[in-house]
């Protein structure tokens, strides 16, 4: 019997790591081990995949950052066919109050995870990045050759100094390839209502704090701003449904795996290509949970950018992924997760 091939996810009890693992538990042939220390998550993300698969994952509780513990556990692993590396610490105020801390767990992880690649000889890397590599753009929608902008917070950075080390690393390795993923504002959660986003403490993201409003955790929801030069003076965003990033992600990973890149490194933006206001958002919410949102339009937040979306156009013609859900598809996917965290909090 041949062996089975592994793809080893990190972060994989995280939001869009777990997404990823419910995607690709239905690709034959490959076995699925996550990595995760639990530092923005718990045991019980395994237990909701599995109640939506039918399928147990293998998995490891272990920093990252611990080198020789990452190296005992993948040895575990004769046939590991490629990396799914989510793990990182990803708030983007936290990241301004402790920079240290995300400077040492994003790149740490990250240069650790790719040490082992040279080591044991594993040929394919997907990096989770992020439209925050971007900063402030003239030009909209953004493309893959958009260049850098002026990072706006130490977990920008990370991204930027992460994508030069896997395009720098993959340059220097025979037989190594990689993808580095830009995500534009990924939200919603299964279409079950099984699995979604669990933020630790009081939400930043605009959509968890919209589902928390209307569970009745916050009192209102305050728009940050709306007076900028938009079509109703909110910001605008790309807003993508997770279970199209993860759909992404096992594209991605296949088409490394059967050679069809034409780079060692390519770089995809992962978004729809529609910019949505605020508004836009807060009124589809509305629509699909029949309910009134308590908002008001409050001040400018800090370091906003007033509108950024993505051409996707790389993404669809190369890995021939194409976004399946809509605006109103992604906030009853979130508020079905909200429904269900009131109901079952302990099992979250
Ligand atoms: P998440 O916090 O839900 O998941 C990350 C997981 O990594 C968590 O389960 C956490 O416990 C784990 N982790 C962190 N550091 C670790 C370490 N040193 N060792 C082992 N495990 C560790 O975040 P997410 O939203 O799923 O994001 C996944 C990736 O996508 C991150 O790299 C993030 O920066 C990136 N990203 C996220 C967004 C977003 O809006 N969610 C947007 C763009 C990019
Ligand atoms: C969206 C819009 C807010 C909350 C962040 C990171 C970025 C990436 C995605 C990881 C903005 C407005 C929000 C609220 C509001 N993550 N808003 N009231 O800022 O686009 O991006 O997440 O890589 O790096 O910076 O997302 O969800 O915080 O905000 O009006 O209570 O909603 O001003 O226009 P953002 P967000």
């Amino acid at each position: 019997m041949p062996a089975t091939n592994t793809i080893i996810i990190t972060g994989g009890a995280g939001y869009i790591g777990s997404h990823t693992i419910i995607e690709f538990l239905s690709v034959e042939g490959y076995e699925i081990v996550s990595i995760d220390n639990f530092s923005n998550s718990t045991e019980n993300t395994y237990k909701r995949i599995q109640e939506i698969t039918g399928k147990q994952i293998k998995q490891h509780q272990l920093d990252i950052c611990n080198l020789d513990l990452l190296r005992q556990t993948l040895k575990q692993y004769p046939n590991i066919s490629g990396v799914i590396h989510f793990a990182a610490y990803k708030s983007v105020p936290e990241s301004v109050a402790q920079p240290l801390l995300y400077y040492h767990n994003n790149i740490t992880s990250l240069t650790n995870m790719l040490q082992l690649c040279q080591e044991l000889k594993i040929p394919n890397f997907i990096f989770s990045s992020s439209c925050s590599v971007y900063g402030n753009v003239d030009h909209l929608p953004v493309t893959e050759s958009t260049p850098f902008g002026h990072a706006e917070s130490p977990y920008a950075h990370t991204k930027q100094i992460g994508e030069d080390i896997v395009r720098n690393f993959t340059k220097s390795q025979d037989g190594f390839q990689s993808v580095l993923l830009r995500y534009f504002n990924p939200v919603g959660g299964h279409e079950t209502g099984l699995n979604g986003e669990l933020p630790r403490n009081r939400p930043n993201n605009l959509v968890p704090f919209i589902t928390q409003t209307a569970a009745g955790i916050f009192p209102k929801l305050t728009v940050f701003g709306g007076d900028y030069d938009t079509r109703d003076g909110s910001c605008i965003r790309d807003y993508i449904h997770v279970s199209d990033i993860a759909e992404a992600h096992v594209k991605a990973m296949m088409y490394l795996i059967h050679g069809k890149n034409k780079s060692k490194t390519t770089v995809f933006n992962l978004g729809t290509g529609n910019g949505v206001t605020v508004l836009e958002a807060i009124h589809s919410f509305e629509k699909v949970s029949g309910l009134k949102l308590n908002y008001e339009i409050g001040p400018r937040r800090e370091g906003d950018v007033i509108a950024i979306y993505a051409n996707n156009n790389l993404a669809t013609a190369e890995l021939n992924w194409k976004p399946k859900h809509n605006l109103d598809s992604m906030m009853l996917s979130a508020w079905k997760w909200q429904q269900h965290l009131a109901k079952e909090p302990l099992q979250c």
